[in-house]
């Protein structure tokens, strides 16, 4: 029987794979549903078994099948992993994601699966944390704190209950690898926790996921439920958030879980030391957990001998916006912000020049095409006064008001502030209306300087990052587009 492979992501399904599915199905042929492999621009993809690998077609629709199965469709993709886009990655995380059977364990298996998990668990707890410091792994969920040195943290801290908390909030503008890893390859981020259960000494895990991803949630159960003796006797389960942005920092994220209205807290104590319930908790993101796997199974240093700088290993970049290209792309840090938005991206989707990507997210800064030089790189892109953060790229053509999306910036830390601290919750209204009086004309140069005056205190005097940086797109756009902030008198004072 002829078997055909059609992703199940909630991206694809939204763009019709269900029905594409479904046609395939009442044709008599076997269908395999798979994550989906991150080019978004040729969902829905059906790829079809061949007697050396499989021919992709896409997009398709549900009258396309019998031209599909003929090979005669005029979308005809050849070998998908040899097309441009993907021919360029490095994919160590994402691997299996858009190859198999998100939820079968046997294919799990086949693909290397579980090696991390068994690698990891015949060693003592600080050889595993050793590995992983080793390998240089950063956050993936923004702030690239070094996962070892908080694994060590929390195996030091005294205390016979712990916990690993996986943030899969996932609430900036633009990304979504964290859901297309759950809603793909699960079980690969049940391993890494697994693994920074054993590591840290602690039996119990909790996926936060935000309730914005329904497919996420409920792949994310049935693959624990699935999993559930592999992993043993770490256990785990999944919380759902409400929607507010806040609740993807950390200890907003820990209120939440325990059941109280999310709001940031001060540190110290570090969730390290005083994390979920009082106990030593490691909260890391989901690309984070989901990267010890590879670098259980494979060693430190074939991890650490990709990237750049002191940014080591693979980011899974999430190319967005206003781009011909949208999608996911893991390479190895150092690839350059032009190559990631005219090259891999291919530029606008609407055929005008690219005027602004903002990388990073509603807190990252928004950078031209002058900067296009700008390696991906922590320490790059903090030189260069922005921010990687979960490497969401959102890319706009030159119709963008920069204008309003400084306001944008600060309507929406407005809007999202948890009201703990005041250069947050009353900075970010005053900075709306400050934005106001500018694109009004009203005393432009006197508006601009109380702007950057309010960004300074906000960035240093906020508790969190939510009012710390939402200075960034807003000074950035100042600097960078000062022609769209009121003409010559504002050139001068954003060039100061
Ligand atoms: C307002 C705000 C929102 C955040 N949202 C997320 C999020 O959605 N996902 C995430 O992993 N980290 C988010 N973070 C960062 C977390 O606080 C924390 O640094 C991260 O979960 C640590 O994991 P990592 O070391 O693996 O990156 C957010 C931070 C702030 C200030
Ligand atoms: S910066 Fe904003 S979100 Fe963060 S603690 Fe202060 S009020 Fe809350």
């Amino acid at each position: 029987m002829t078997r055909v492979f059609i992703s199940r992501d909630m991206a694809s399904v939204a763009l019709g794979a269900d029905e594409v599915a479904r046609a395939f199905v009442d044709a008599g042929v076997e269908v395999v549903r798979t994550g989906s492999r991150g080019l978004f621009r040729i969902e829905p993809l059906v790829e079809v078994e061949v007697p050396d690998g499989r021919t992709g077609y896409g997009p398709v629709g549900p009258e396309d099948v019998s031209a599909v199965l003929a090979g005669t469709h005029p979308n005809r993709l050849g070998d998908v992993e040899a097309m441009p886009f993907f021919v360029g990655q490095q994919r160590f995380t994402f691997a299996r994601c858009g190859v198999i059977d998100p939820l079968d364990m046997d294919a799990y298996a086949a693909q290397g699966g579980w090696v991390g998990l068994d690698a990891a668990r015949a060693m003592v707890p600080a050889e595993v944390v050793a590995v992983v410091r080793d390998s240089g792994l950063r956050g993936r969920g923004g702030a690239g704190f070094p996962t070892g040195i908080k694994w060590q943290t929390v195996l030091a801290a005294p205390g016979p209950e712990k916990f690993i908390v996986c943030n899969a909030d996932e609430g900036d503008s633009g990304t979504f690898a964290d859901r297309l890893l759950m809603e793909g390859d699960p079980f690969c981020l049940i391993e890494g926790m697994a693994i920074a259960g054993h590591a840290v000494g602690a039996d119990y895990g909790y996926v936060y996921i935000r309730s914005e991803y329904p497919f996420a949630v409920a792949t994310m159960r049935d693959a624990i439920s699935r999993s559930a003796d592999r992993v043993a006797p770490f256990r785990l389960e999944v919380r759902v958030g409400a929607g507010a942005y806040v609740c993807g920092e950390e200890t907003a994220l820990l209120d939440s879980i325990e059941g109280r209205r999310g709001q940031v807290r001060a540190k110290p104590p570090l969730p390290a030391i005083k994390g979920l319930f009082g106990k030593p908790t490691v909260i890391n993101n989901v690309l984070s957990l989901a990267a010890a796997p590879f670098i259980l199974s494979h060693g430190a240093s074939a991890y650490a001998d990709v990237g750049f700088g002191r940014s080591r290993g693979t980011m899974p970049i999430q190319i967005a916006g206003n781009v011909r290209n949208g999608g996911l792309y893991e390479v190895g840090f150092g690839v350059t912000l032009g190559e990631l938005v005219n090259g891999i991206g291919g530029g606008t989707e609407s055929g005008r020049p690219v005027r602004a990507v903002q990388v990073g997210g509603p807190l990252g800064a928004y950078f031209p095409p002058s900067m296009f030089h700008l390696p991906f790189d922590y320490e790059a892109f903090a030189a260069a006064g922005g921010l990687i953060g979960h490497a969401g790229l959102t890319v706009f053509d030159d119709t963008v008001d920069m204008a309003g999306m400084a306001r944008f910036a600060m309507e929406f830390c407005a809007a999202e502030s948890c009201g703990k601290c005041t250069p947050c919750r009353i900075g970010s209204t005053r900075g709306v209306e400050t934005v106001d009086r500018i694109i009004a004309g009203d005393r432009i140069d006197e508006n601009l300087e109380i702007l950057r005056d309010l960004c300074d205190t906000m960035k240093f005097g906020s508790l969190c990052a939510l009012g710390g940086f939402t200075p960034y797109p807003v000074l950035s756009a100042l600097e960078h587009f000062p022609e769209d902030f009121g003409g010559v008198s504002a050139f001068a004072t954003a060039a100061e």
